[in-house]
């Protein structure tokens, strides 16, 4: 249902992810179609197109298309054609599904979209390398852009896919840090690494959209932090679904993140405070045991009762009023500024 500001008709941000959904597909269904079969079915899978037999699911378990809307936007947002964003709005979408086959496979999560991930279905080295190839036709699709500007839009991919991949290997390895003492993770690495994993790509899209539209350095320069502070907020609340979410409705597992001891924000910010559920929550951690079942719900309850959740919900809020107040403090088109203001608090608010 469309709001009214300032008398002006908004559209909600489903109305938005529905429209750059659609702008975008023909280039998406073109690029999954170069690759090779095999792999191309399995990216189909992924992005929810098709089932395992490579069957047509319409409404399947597509993604929000967040990625891709950002790019579109970035180039409204400097006043440009949307249609000059959509090679980088199709690379964006791309290594988004190459990150989530790859992080499936790392992380060991069984259920990605309410379906069986990709390695589940069908096999740890086929998701590997139907990731790679995603990987390489994104990467390859922006640097045949007919564009002059194609050369910097895929520097500035690159740039986000080292930081991703930086973000990963800091999520992994953080999973063998201890909870307390000199080893522990601190504030100041958890954002780092969240930055990286998750942040950067969602920069990368609204900066691409701004290189691809012919903004000036500065501007694509602010847009990309902008998406990196609503990154930031983005995994925050992903943190807290991962703990308190629904799996119906986000079509992942709950209690993942606790049984591979990840680092996430709510358990990191309880173990923080010093109340008795912190010190608690802190000896059930230091156990050898798995947080499973019974012990997970254990968990989860101290985590909150800690404050834990409460801390993370006002992280992501920091970061989503950061990522709109960046900007807001760029000179930005109105439309588009007003439709990238919808879609940032729809996905702070998000429940999937
Ligand atoms: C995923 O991070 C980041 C990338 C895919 C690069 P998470 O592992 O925290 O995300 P989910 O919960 O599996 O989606
Ligand atoms: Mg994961
Ligand atoms: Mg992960």
């Amino acid at each position: 249902m469309p709001g009214t500001a300032e008398g002006v008709d908004v559209p909600s941000a489903s109305d938005v992810l529905r429209r750059c959904r659609e702008l975008v597909r023909p280039a998406l269904v073109d690029a999954v179609g170069r690759l090779h079969p095999w792999t191309g079915e399995m990216a189909a899978y992924a992005l929810g197109w098709s089932d395992t037999t490579g069957t047509p699911e319409p409404g399947g378990s597509e993604g929000k298309g967040v990625r891709q809307a950002l790019a579109l936007l970035g180039a409204e947002a400097v006043g440009a054609d949307a249609a000059r964003a959509v090679p980088g709005a199709v690379a964006v979408e791309l290594v988004h599904t190459f990150s989530l086959l790859h992080d499936d496979v790392m992380d060991a999560d069984a259920l990605r979209r309410r379906r069986p991930a990709v390695w589940k279905a069908y096999g740890t080295g086929p998701a590997v390398l139907a990731g790679d190839a995603l990987l390489a036709r994104a990467v390859t699709g922006l640097a045949e852009t007919p564009s002059d500007h194609a050369a910097a839009a895929v520097r500035r991919l690159c740039d986000a896919l080292n930081d991703l991949v930086a973000g990963q290997a800091e999520d992994l390895r953080f999973e063998h840090r201890p909870w307390h003492g000199p080893g522990a993770v601190g504030p100041e690495q958890y954002r780092s690494m969240a930055e990286g994993k998750t942040g950067a790509l969602l920069g990368c899209a609204l900066a691409l959209g701004a290189v691809l539209g012919g903004a000036p350095e500065p501007t694509v320069a602010a847009l990309d932090r902008a998406g990196r502070h609503l990154g930031l907020a983005f995994q925050a609340v992903d943190d807290i679904l991962g703990i308190w979410g629904d799996p119906a409705t986000t079509g992942k597992p709950v209690h993942a993140d606790l049984h591979r001891r990840k680092k996430t924000h709510p358990v990191l910010a309880a173990l923080a405070g010093g109340s008795r559920a912190a010190r608690e929550l802190g000896t059930l951690l230091a156990s050898s045991r798995p947080a499973d079942g019974a012990a997970a719900e254990r968990v989860a309850a101290l985590v909150e009762e800690a404050g834990g959740r409460a801390a993370t919900r006002g992280e992501a809020r920091r970061h989503l009023d950061a990522a709109r107040d960046t900007l807001r403090a760029t000179a930005l088109t109105r439309t588009a500024a007003r439709e990238l203001d919808v879609l940032f608090a729809g996905l702070a608010d998000r429940v999937r």
